[in-house]
């Protein structure tokens, strides 16, 4: 199995919440990239947007990924990790396995709609829809397994099936 698991998918998509419980599950660390930002610089990163604007934090989540990049945990991304092509190739990696979590757009926006995520407080439902469909090859580009279910019990048990 290769070193590091990454779990790639849209906002909403469950990542944080199947990252905890793959990791119990394989008896690995689990890493939340946007946790760790948080708490590196001391800022929500709807603060950190407010202040220093979206193309910072885009720079700072890569250095945060090429960081961890090859360890032997679980490591959960943000939903917008898959722009730069540096994280790309991170995430293609053959020492990688890249879980996207892919559930229908419906979803994704019933578990955000409210939610103080700077994409979501800046946009129209229409817009954040249209950069998910934009993303959508990318994160497909990146992905050795797809999971279409929203349901966290039968995620899990895909990735277990898959990483065994
Ligand atoms: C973002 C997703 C967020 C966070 C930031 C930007 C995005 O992470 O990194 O708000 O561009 O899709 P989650 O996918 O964990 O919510």
């Amino acid at each position: 199995m290769p070193n590091t698991i990454y779990l790639i998918g849209f906002m909403g998509a469950g990542k944080s919440t199947l990252g905890t419980e793959l990791a119990h599950n394989l008896s690995r660390p689990f890493i939340d990239l946007d946790i760790l930002f948080s708490r590196r610089y001391q800022l929500s990163i709807p603060r950190y947007f407010q202040r220093f604007g979206e193309a910072a934090f885009r720079d700072v989540e890569s250095s945060l990924l090429a960081e961890h990049h090859g360890l032997d945990a679980v490591i959960a991304t943000g939903g917008g990790v898959i722009v730069f092509p540096q994280n790309r190739t991170l995430l293609q990696d053959h020492c990688a396995s890249t879980i996207w979590l892919h559930p229908a757009w419906k979803i994704l926006w019933r578990r955000i709609q409210s939610s103080d995520r700077p994409l979501v407080t800046e946009h129209t439902e229409a817009q954040l829809q249209q950069i998910w469909q934009d993303r959508l090859s990318l994160y497909a580009s990146c992905a050795d397994l797809v999971i279409t279910s929203e349901d966290s019990a039968v995620q899990l048990r895909e990735v277990l099936g898959f990483c065994r």
